[in-house]
């Protein structure tokens, strides 16, 4: 084994971590691992198999393993943990040291951290890792940001080890401050949007048109090898067909209906409402998790509120339609995040690459689909386009299929089934599409109640009207 300091060392060896090392030793890097609890140390050093991978169970021992400057990559929990990792650290790191957060952690804690780290001369990076344990042993999509020199140091490591889609590495750097972290949590805005389609398409296909496990498996495996080419559809067919040992039926049916998250969705709407980005798709598929907690009340509800209705149409339209309405309303679901991450590149200054987003979100991550090759190549004939709905040949895709979405809403209306998903995709596309909405109404009433003034179609300025005076005239 080389006797040469290590190219990297890794802080947190859960799954993710240690899977992490597994790849950079497979790619010929020498690595270093740290956990707290020394037992995961020593199923690293157990794992390794002549890999040249090294283990500490102290933070002193694992810095002196290190090469200059040195390069730590923290897999820990987000939030207190890493303060918690940081402050230990930095008596033993040298300026010049560069650190890398690869958890889900809020934006603004990175921000925070690298303003902070800054003043004693250590780099932060603030990087997004998509692809679950599966991913980080064999190729994640990587999302870093922070200081472009920093991530100079740590590019060959990342570049090799990330997925690769037509050769291309599912990685690049994204921008300053805390880009990375950015937008991995507009990748998981759009995963909630995405999961929440595929869960209102089964329920509609199961409660409302009655089909088997054994069907929804074959129709999500078909969706997966057309146009709806994507991880989440892939693993949602695999997911019908895995047996219950305990109860001898289906897995999933013994599944509690009841979601958990850990908020990254719940961040990615509070932002879009705070920047003033319209990200309907992704606040129905937050709500809605929180609408399937309230577990005991809709058992409840139901009993009260019983629903109407059956179906009794054409399965196999209704199951085509549905098909064609899932490719609309994720298109929806991307531009909507699409878009939040072009305010926010200008409002924070990130100086995001929609292209180069798209790209990395092609392979290894939990959003990858198909349809990003797409967009991509949307982004790099317009780098400035507003919204991917305004793409001329996605507008065209859109075209095609919207009344495959408008019937596959109406029907879960009359079935009962909720599809606040669908819906809000469809309310997303015809309000974007509509040259003109109700909105002059809304300000008509501010004024009217309030003397907020209007302007005016016809004519610069802003203007008031006395609406009471007038209407006892009238
Ligand atoms: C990924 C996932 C990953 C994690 C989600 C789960 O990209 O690999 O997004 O980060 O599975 O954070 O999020 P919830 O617990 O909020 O559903």
């Amino acid at each position: 084994m080389s006797e040469q300091k290590c190219e990297i060392g890794l802080i947190g060896l859960g799954t993710m971590g240690h899977n992490l090392v597994m790849n950079m030793a497979d790619h010929g890097f020498a690595v270093a691992g740290y956990n707290r609890d020394p037992s995961r140390v020593d199923a690293l050093l157990a794992a390794a198999e002549g890999r040249d991978i090294r283990g500490a169970k102290s933070f002193d021992v694992f810095v002196e393993l290190l090469r200059d400057p040195c390069a730590i990559m923290m897999l820990v929990p987000a939030g207190k943990p890493v303060d918690g990792v940081i402050e230990q650290l930095l008596p033993l790191l040298k300026p010049g040291a560069v650190l890398i957060d690869g958890g889900n952690s809020y934006f603004q804690d990175t921000e925070r951290r690298i303003k902070e780290l800054a003043e004693k001369g250590i780099h932060f990076i603030g990087m997004g890792v998509s692809g679950g344990a599966e991913g980080a042993r064999y190729g994640p999509s990587l999302m870093p940001g922070g200081p472009a020199e920093a991530y100079e140091r740590v590019r060959p490591v990342f570049e090799a080890i990330a997925a690769k889609v037509h050769g291309e590495p599912c990685i690049t750097y994204l921008g300053s401050g805390p880009a990375g972290h950015y937008v991995k949590m507009v990748h998981n805005g759009i995963e909630y949007g995405l999961m929440q389609l595929l869960a209102e398409s089964y329920d509609l296909m199961k409660r409302g048109l009655g089909l088997s496990n054994d069907e929804l498996h074959t129709i999500y495996q078909e969706w997966n090898e057309g146009e709806l080419n994507a991880f989440l559809v892939e693993i949602t067919a695999d997911i019908f067909t895995r047996e219950d040992e305990l109860s001898g039926g289906r897995l999933v049916d013994q599944i509690l209906d009841a979601a958990r998250q850990k908020g990254t969705g719940k961040w990615t709407s509070e932002e879009a409402l705070k920047l003033g980005v319209p990200t309907p798709s992704i606040d129905v598929a937050v709500t809605g998790r929180y609408l399937s907690a309230l577990k005991e009340e809709r058992v409840a509800a139901s009993q009260v509120l019983p629903r109407p209705a059956a179906f009794d149409g054409d399965r196999e339209t209704a199951v085509g339609q549905l098909r064609q309405a899932t490719y609309v309303a994720m298109i929806v679901t991307y531009a909507q995040g699409l878009a939040l991450l072009r305010e926010a590149s200008q409002t924070y200054g990130y100086s995001l690459d929609l292209e180069g987003v798209a790209r990395i979100w092609r392979g290894g991550c939990i959003i990858r689909a198909a349809m990003l090759e797409e967009f991509r190549r949307a982004y790099l004939a317009r780098p400035e386009l507003p919204n991917l709905l305004l793409d001329p040949d996605l507008a065209m895709a859109m075209r095609e299929r919207e009344g495959d979405l408008r019937a596959t809403v109406q029907r879960a209306a009359g079935l009962a089934i909720p599809a606040p998903g669908f819906m809000a995709a469809l309310a997303y596309l015809d309000s974007y599409r509509s040259e003109r909405l109700p909105a002059n109404l809304i300000q008509a009433q501010r004024d009217y109640f309030g003397a907020h003034t209007y302007e005016r179609v016809d004519r610069e300025g802003t203007f008031h009207t006395e609406w009471g005076a007038m209407s006892a005239v009238g």
